[in-house]
Parts: C-alpha cells; structure tokens; sequence
C-alpha cells in the first residue's frame, strides 16, 4: 500500500511555472466507460506538478480499480463518507478544504441529476457542497441520454450554481452511436483544469490588487559560519501568497531562507537579514495595496558580524558575550507610512497571546494581526496547520485548528472585507 507520504516522495518533480504545479485537485471519478481514461488524466495531472486525491462513487469501481488510481495518484482512493480510517486521516470537510479545484471526470448523468439536486448522498457530493473551490465537470454519456431534457435542465441548473462545464467531445461512442457525450482526452482537460484556476482567481476578491507578503526567518551574521535565526520554515506565508493569488492578486513575497519551492505565479525576492528584508519591503511597498508580515523576523541582529570565523577564548571561563543592536521594524515602519497600505501582521506568542497580540497590534499600528499560540504541539512554527485568531479594529475571529493552505484562504477573505471597508 502507498501511503500520503509516499505519495509526496515518488511525486514528479514540477516545473515551477506550470499553472498547475503544486495545486491540490480533488478528482472525482463516476460510473461511466470514459472512467477508463481516468489514469491517464491523474498521470496528465501530475506530470503538469498537480497533487491528485480521486475520490469514487460506487459505480466507478466497476469500471477501475482503486488499485490503478491509487498507484498512479500515489494516495489512497476515498470512496466512503463512512469510512472511519479515512476520515480520521483526513475528515471530508478537511478534504473539500484541501482542494484547490474539484474535477469531475466522467461526470454521468446520474451524477449531474444529484449534483444539480443540491444532494450529499455519497463522498462526492458531499464534497462538491464542502468545498469552496471551483467545480469542473466533464460529463460523459450516451448521446440520448446527453440530449436529454432532464440532462440539458441538469447542466443549465449546474451552470447557473457557478459549475465549469467541458462540453463533451463529439465522436464515435462505445455503445456504437456517433454523437457529442464523450469525455475530452486528459489533456484537454488539463488545460481546461488550468484555464478554470486562473479564471477563477481573475473572478477572486482580490483581483487588481498588489500585495506585499514577507515569510520565514531572518538570519543575522555572528561570523561567515555562524547566525542568529528562529524555526521559521516560510510554509504560512507562503500559503497565504498561493492564497492571495488565488484570489486574484498581485502578489511579490520577500522571503528569508527557506526550503520551499516558489509559489507559480507569485514573484519571490530572496532575503537573509531583516535589514535585508527591511530594504526589499521599503523598495516595493508604495505601490501596495496590502502588506502583510508573516516572517519572523529577529528583532535584534549582533552588533557587529566578525568577517572571520570567531574561535574559543578559554581565558573567557566557559562564556562568550555578544552585544546585539535592535533591527528596524519592518511592519511598524509599513504602518508609519503615508499614504499607507492595509497592513497586516502576525504575532507569535507563547503565553497571554491574546492580551500580547492585542497590544502588540496598536503599537505597531496594524489592521488585522493575526495570532498563533507557538507553544502549542503541532501548529506554528514548521508545521503544516495553525490553530490562529484574527484581530482588527472592532472584531476578532477563532479559527480552528486546520491546514495553513485553508487559514490562509479565510484570512484573506477577511483582508478583502477589509480592504472593501476602506
Ligand atoms: O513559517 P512557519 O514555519 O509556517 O511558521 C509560521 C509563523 C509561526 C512564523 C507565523 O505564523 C508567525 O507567527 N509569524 C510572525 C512571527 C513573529 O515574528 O512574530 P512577532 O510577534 O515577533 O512579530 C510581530 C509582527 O512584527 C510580525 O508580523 C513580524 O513580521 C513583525 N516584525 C517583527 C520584528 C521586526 N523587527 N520587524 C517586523 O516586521
């Protein structure tokens, strides 16, 4: 068996400019004959960088094994809503969450009818009513049953619901009729799967805004071998720069030292220091709607870095002293601007987070601040969820503890509010 992280360790390393590179696409597979195309349309996904989860419904395992779509997605196929083991990896409301775009692929004409119902009868259904991602659908069916008024109603009734529809080829059928119902070849669909994100963030609340995000830590010199950092890994920041894009905008990401790849379609400026860090954010942010600083960023740097390798001083009795300077605060300075964008910041707290972050978000003068408890197990720092809590002027909102990619997502619907209020 192949579990998630084998999925992401055998995953095809992808171009970083392909439009689909490191999006999450929840495939659904109903059962139509065209569902043997479907690995070859997860193998066309992934090889265009996309992480592929295939969700069935009860017909498709008549027509391909889970076996064949869990080997080429490299995750295991969720069929169930009851299915305790997989929902206790990863519950359907986590799932719709996850994804970036839900395709359907073949989408029969029973399916259209329940989805056009507005039912959650099944995973899939539950699922296209979960998730806020868009919704393509590729239906595939015999030629009546496409011309059907009851199908014709059904695809009017998705559209006007917001569903992508990929009208179906017109060709030679394996029931022996010649007509319009087959399913695009995979690699339409892939464009298609790619033209639906981009017009969808064109749509995003965001869309026509420039907005300037910092992510990771900073790293200040003690000598050419050695610095002061912190944990940061740059994956809440970098997510909220996949989200903001996804939302329409334009979006430029200063980032500290890290080990992730850059997020398609966002332009990344690498930094190490915050003074660094300090000067990408001066050189780009009067042209900004928002700014938002999610790095952490060392508030103090050593006084001065030695330009060669410092040695032990054993006439020191075991100690070393190094005096630290205090660097500039970055987002403080982005507050004090004027004009000034919106301004955003986060606050990493280990106790009285709420108290500290309230107080930390008037001092420097922000917007909205954002506050995770660091001292918490498995959120913050290096991991891939936060549990946070939003702050701005006259509200706050507690999130649940959840992925950084969904955090992110309601964080910047929250900014785009915001932003609508000015
Ligand atoms: O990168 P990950 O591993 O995903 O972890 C995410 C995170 C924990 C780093 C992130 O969620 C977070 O909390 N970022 C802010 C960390 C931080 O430095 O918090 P702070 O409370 O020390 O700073 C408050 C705010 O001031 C932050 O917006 C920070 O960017 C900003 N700041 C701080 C110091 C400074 N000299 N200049 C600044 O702009």
């Amino acid at each position: 068996m192949t579990d998630q992280t084998d999925a992401k360790k055998d995953a095809p390393i992808p171009d970083p400019r392909s439009p689909l590179a490191h999006r999450h696409i929840l495939l659904g597979v109903s059962g139509g004959i065209a569902a043997y195309k479907s690995p070859w349309l997860v193998r066309r996904l992934r090889d265009a960088g996309a992480e592929v989860q295939v969700v069935t419904t009860r017909g498709a395992e008549h027509f391909v094994t889970a076996t064949t779509l869990q080997a080429v997605s490299g995750r295991p196929v969720r069929s169930d809503l009851w299915d305790p083991a997989a929902e206790a990896a990863m519950g359907h409301i986590e799932l719709a969450r996850w994804a970036d775009l839900l395709l359907i692929a073949p989408a029969t004409a029973d399916l259209l009818a329940r989805l056009a119902a507005g039912r959650a009868d099944d995973l899939l259904t539950t699922l296209r009513l979960a998730t806020r991602a868009p919704v393509l659908l590729a239906p595939a069916m015999n030629v009546a049953m496409w011309e059907h008024p009851a199908t014709r109603r059904n695809i009017a009734q998705l559209a006007a619901d917001g569903c992508h529809i990929a009208e179906p080829d017109q060709g030679p059928m394996a029931c022996g009729e010649f007509g319009p119902g087959r399913m695009p070849e995979p690699e339409a669909l892939v464009a298609l799967a790619a033209r639906t994100l981009s017009g969808a963030a064109a749509r995003g609340p965001l869309r026509g805004r420039r907005i300037l995000i910092t992510a990771g830590p900073t790293r200040e010199a003690i000598d050419p071998v050695r610095y002061i950092s912190n944990h940061s890994s740059g994956k809440q920041g970098y997510a909220l720069a996949a989200a903001a894009r996804d939302a329409g905008a334009e979006v430029v990401l200063v980032s500290g030292p890290v080990a992730l790849p850059a997020p398609p379609g966002v332009a990344v400026v690498a930094v190490t220091s915050a003074e660094d860090m300090h000067r990408a954010v001066q050189q780009r942010v009067a042209d900004c709607d928002v700014y938002i600083g999610v790095a952490a960023v060392a508030d103090y740097r050593p006084a001065t870095a030695a330009d060669r390798k410092l040695k032990k001083q054993p006439d020191r009795a075991g100690t070393m002293t190094l005096t630290l300077v205090e660097n500039p605060d970055i987002v403080a300075a982005v507050a004090a601007r004027e004009p000034r964008p919106l301004v955003v910041g986060f606050a990493a707290e280990t106790h009285d987070a709420l108290a500290h972050a309230r107080e930390k978000r008037q001092r420097k003068g922000m917007d909205l601040i954002v506050v995770n408890d660091v001292s918490e197990a498995d959120i913050g720092f290096g991991s891939d969820d936060n549990r946070v809590h939003l702050i701005w002027e006259g509200g706050e909102r507690a999130l649940e503890k959840t992925g950084k990619d969904a955090v992110s997502r309601i964080i910047i619907d929250q900014i785009a509010e915001l932003l609508a209020r000015r």
